[in-house]
Parts: structure tokens; sequence; C-alpha cells
């Protein structure tokens, strides 16, 4: 299928439209102009939740936009028995609820959609993706270049993966054309272990270059924002230290329960979901050095600098490190939802953490001695996904004699979603004639004076590896030092004789557990 507006052939910075009224500059609408490779995009596991409700319509929105392939094919390839025709109407239907459908745009990007039923573990299921991929290259032009999406069960991707390559399919050809590469989904691994063999079984059939370890959250427009507000700004970067933070706080909270996903969320809790990958890469956009240049190189080392410098937490026993949790039955927006135990998969005694909230120490010249605190959890009051930093006190009160009690110190807030703007809290006077202080905020909605298009994180990740840029995408290291990090503490957390006394039920539709509170109120007060 090709695209709908591709006659443009750069990236380039348009500028368009109107000015920001303060500061008179014009607006810039950043849009992707490029020419991307045909290629063939084959998702394993198109049957399954990832593929219906979030690639499929990031695929579709990405050919409405001008950021499609020409020619461009997309292979649906799961166990489940399906003609083309059926596998074209599954994924309509989570496209057609999308605010920017249209029927005739769908129509043709239906055209390009296909579907082949694969064994996962069969090397002759393999060898037939193969055929069928040579048989599209030949009917449309797409020159071997082929996008190998698992949005499979973690279980699966060192069967798929080896079996890719036994076919030939990791291979790529030597003139750039004829390209290769494979999307793996979080989580890498279950542990240290894991991530180590699952990483050997990728490079048995890909290199290096070819695999992209996605995490959405880095290609989220407002955590891609983390860098620029930190270096593109000469002021905020002299005070982003031990000097003038006091500490830190992260949190992504969820409403929504483990909804149909208790078979992955039991064997992995809220640690390996959101922690050692979500959690730990807004950590390190939040603590990393400057890196001399904007590449994907030199910005994961040091990310990975910042990884190294992690302090092992050695008492999980201690609520003043960690605190986990497990959701009770509840109301959220008025409507009761029954307890994690209850779920549909989810054992009746199950000890699997659907919160955490944790200390963190970053040992390293900057950082020293700066807590940082991580929450997240499932089934809280709303969601929200925050990092508020922290400022010290003011060293010397010259008010103390006027009595105006404590000064609140200044709060710099980055909001990721849903709400995406920045916020600074700092004191002033308040009018009249005594001298009152009065806490203010001065706010920067991220989408404020802009009227383009909005990209999708799964957009932004797709287009990246059609153009195999690895920025956003995990770099083995970093997988390999976050799971050194937490493989230990979840292994004690998980040891039979405390995981019991570990978890701390709370009530759906609260802000978790009471023992939690006090880390929390460091993070949000
Ligand atoms: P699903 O559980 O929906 O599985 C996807 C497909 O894989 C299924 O439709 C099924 O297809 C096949 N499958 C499932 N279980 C097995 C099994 N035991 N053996 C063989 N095949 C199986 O997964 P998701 O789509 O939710 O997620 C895919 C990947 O993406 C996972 O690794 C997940 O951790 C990750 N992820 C998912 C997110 C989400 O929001 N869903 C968010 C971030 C990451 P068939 O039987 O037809 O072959
Ligand atoms: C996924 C986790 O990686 O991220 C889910 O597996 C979680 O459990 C989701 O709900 C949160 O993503 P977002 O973009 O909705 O904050």
């Amino acid at each position: 299928m090709s695209s709908p507006n591709n006659s443009k052939n750069q990236i380039s910075e348009a500028l368009v439209g109107g000015t920001a009224p303060d500061l008179g500059m014009p607006t810039q609408l950043c849009l992707f102009e490029g020419n991307l490779d045909p290629c063939t995009i084959v998702i394993f596991g198109a049957s399954g939740d990832l593929t219906s409700r979030k690639l499929m319509p990031a695929l579709y929105n990405l050919y409405l936009s001008s950021a499609w392939p020409n020619p461009c094919c997309v292979v649906g390839a799961a166990r489940t028995s399906l003609s083309r025709e059926e596998f074209q109407s599954k994924m309509h239907a989570g496209i057609a609820s999308q605010g920017n459908y249209d029927a005739k745009k769908w129509q043709e990007f239906a055209q390009g959609l296909n579907y082949y039923a694969i064994e996962y573990d069969s090397q002759a299921s393999c060898q037939g993706l193969h055929a069928f991929l040579r048989n599209l290259d030949g009917r449309h032009g797409t020159r071997g270049n082929r996008l190998f999406y698992l949005a499979v069960p973690p279980s699966l991707y060192q069967t798929i993966s080896h079996n890719l390559g036994q076919a030939g399919l990791g291979q790529e050809s030597l003139d750039g054309q004829g390209w290769s590469r494979i999307v793996v989904e979080k989580p890498f691994g279950h542990d240290l272990h894991s991530a180590m063999e699952l990483d050997t079984t990728l490079h048995q059939s890909f290199q290096e270059h070819q695999i992209f370890r996605i995490d959405h959250y880095m290609a989220k427009e407002t955590v891609q924002n983390i860098l620029i507000c930190r270096f593109a700004n000469s002021i905020f970067e002299p005070l982003w230290n031990r000097n003038f933070i006091d500490h830190v706080g992260i949190i992504a909270a969820e409403k929504i329960g483990v909804e149909h996903r208790a078979g992955f969320y039991e064997q992995a809790g809220v640690l390996r979901d959101m922690f050692q990958n979500h959690m730990m890469q807004l950590l390190a956009l939040i603590a990393m050095e400057p890196p001399s240049r904007f590449e994907a190189e030199r910005v994961r080392d040091e990310k990975v600098k910042g990884f190294r410098s992690l302090k092992p937490i050695s008492a999980p026993g201690s609520v003043e490190n960690l605190v986990l949790g497990q959701y009770e039955a509840g109301q959220i927006d008025g409507v009761t939802v029954p307890a994690y135990r209850a779920e549909p998969g989810v054992r009746p005694d199950s000890l699997t953490p659907t919160f955490a909230v944790m200390r963190v120490f970053i040992d390293n010249w900057r950082w020293r001695g700066v807590p940082f605190y991580l929450a997240s959890g499932k089934r809280l009051p709303q969601k929200l996904t925050q990092l508020i930093i922290h400022f010290k006190e003011v060293p010397h009160s010259l008010f103390a004699n006027i009595d105006l009690g404590a000064i609140t110190p200044n709060r710099l807030i980055l909001g990721i979603q849903p709400e995406e703007k920045i916020t600074l809290t700092f004191q002033t006077k308040n009018p009249g004639a005594t001298v009152c202080l009065r806490g203010v905020t001065m706010d920067f909605n991220y989408y404020q004076n802009y009227h383009g298009p909005m990209m999708d994180a799964y957009e932004k990740s797709l287009i990246d590896v059609m153009q195999g840029d690895h920025m956003l995408f995990w770099r083995q290291d970093g997988v390999e030092l976050c799971w050194s990090f937490f493989s230990p503490l979840i292994e004690q957390c998980e040891s039979c004789a405390i995981s019991e006394k570990l978890i701390h039920p709370y009530k759906a539709g609260s802000w978790g557990p009471a023992a939690a509170q006090p880390l929390l109120n460091l993070i949000l007060a």
C-alpha cells in the first residue's frame, strides 16, 4: 500500500502557523517528511491485545500521515486460523473507533494487510513465512526490507528469533537494501540471567544494530521533552544536583487493574512490569549527565552510567526503602471493582504486588545523598505520571521575624500524562499592606500554541525502527544493569519467608497501602 501523502522527501521543521504570543516566536511544526524504505512489517502475535489496541492504530495513523513507506505491506502472523479478510475485519474494529477514522482511507490501508497463520515453534512454518514474504516483495516491490515485531508473550521471543534465523530471515544484504530488524517488547527477560539468555539467542540470528528493545515510555512526547528541558535551557542545569535538589519523586499511577493480562502479570508483578523498564528510563532521564551530542549511542552511554551508579537496596523489609501492595476490592469512579485476587486468572492466594513505592539512591558526584522516590501501582484513584523535582529550602529565612511560617520549597513538575505540562511553584508576596507569602505556579502546557499533528508513542517507535534509529530503545548493557539492581531485590521479596509480610493490601481507588503514605507524601507533597 502506498501512502496518501508521500511526496515530501526529507525530515524538516516547517515554520508555519501562528506565533507564540508570550515570546513572539514562530511556532515550529516538526513534521516527519522523510523517505522511508519500502518494507514489510511482520507482527507476530497479531491476534493479540497489543496489536489491535496499539500497533494497528499506530500503523493506520502513520498511513494517514506522511510517515509511511511506499510501498509497505503489513503481515499479521499468529497461530489463530484467520483468513486475510477476517484479519482485516478484526483490525478494523480497533481503528473504526478512532476519531480520525476515514472509511475510504481504511479501505486503502486494509489492502496492504495480510495474514499468515504460523506455528511459532515450527521451522517449516517459518520457512513458509519466508516464501510468503518473498512473494509479497515480488508483487509489491518491498525490496526484502523486513521489520519483525514480537507482540507475543515473552516466553516465545527466543523460539521465534531462533526460527527466523534458521529460515534466513535475520540476514541482511550487504548493499543496505534488504535490511532485517527485530522489535522485542518489554519485559526483556524475567531476571538478569534470563535477560542475558534472551540476548544470546537474539544475537544468534540478529546483530545488535538489527535489534530494537522497545519501551513505549521513551517515545512519549513529554518523556522525550525531559532532555530538551534539561539541556536546551541554561537555567535548569546549574541547579540540577545535590546542592539545590532535596529529593526527586517519580510516579506512574494507573486506574486500570490487571485486566485480561493475569497470565503475564502473575509472573511479573509491578516491579518487573513497570519499574525495571519504564520507571528506570524516567529516572535515567532525570539523573543522567549531558551527552556530548544528541546521538543514540552517546545518549544511551550516559543513561548506562547512571544505572551503574544505582545503590543496591539491601533491606526490602524496611518501609523506608520499599513498600509493596496489592489491591483489594474498592471503587473507581463510583464503580465497584474486584480485588486483584478475584480477577480472572489470578490465584486466590496470590502474593503478586500491584503497587510499589521505593527509595533509590544514585551514588555519584551529582546525586550523592539525594533520594529518588519511585511509585507505581494499579487501581489507584487516577492516571498520573509525573516527575517532581523538590528543591531545597531557602538556606536562611530573612522573614523569620515576621512569623510567616515555613517557606514552601520550590518544585518543578514535569507532567507526563494525562496532563502534559511543566509547572514551577514558587513564592510571591501577597498583595496588601503587610508581608505575607503566597505560593504560586507558572504553568506551561505542552500543546499550548501548537496546532499540528500529535504523535503517539507507538507511532514514533515504529518510525524510528523503520529509520534504524536506536535513540529511544534499550541497549542490552542498560537492561542488564537494571536487572542487576532489581533481581536480588525481587528475589528477596519473593522468598516465601517474607513475601506475605511485605505485601500490604490497599483498597482499589485509594493511593496505596497506609504503610506507603510517608514515601508517597514525599513524592506528591
Ligand atoms: P497477548 O497475551 O494478547 O498475546 C498475543 C498473542 O500471542 C495472542 O493473541 C496469541 O496469538 C499468542 N499467544 C498468547 N499466549 C500464547 C502462548 N502461551 N503460546 C503461544 N502463543 C500465545 O499479549 P499482548 O498482545 O498483550 O502483548 C504482547 C507483548 O507485548 C507481550 O510481551 C507484552 O508483555 C508486551 N506488552 C503489551 C502491552 C499491552 O498493552 N498489551 C504493553 C506493553 C508491552 P495466537 O494464539 O493466535 O498465536
Ligand atoms: C505497560 C505495562 O508496559 O505499560 C502495563 O505492561 C501498563 O501494565 C502500561 O498498564 C502503562 O502504559 P501507559 O502508556 O498507559 O502509561
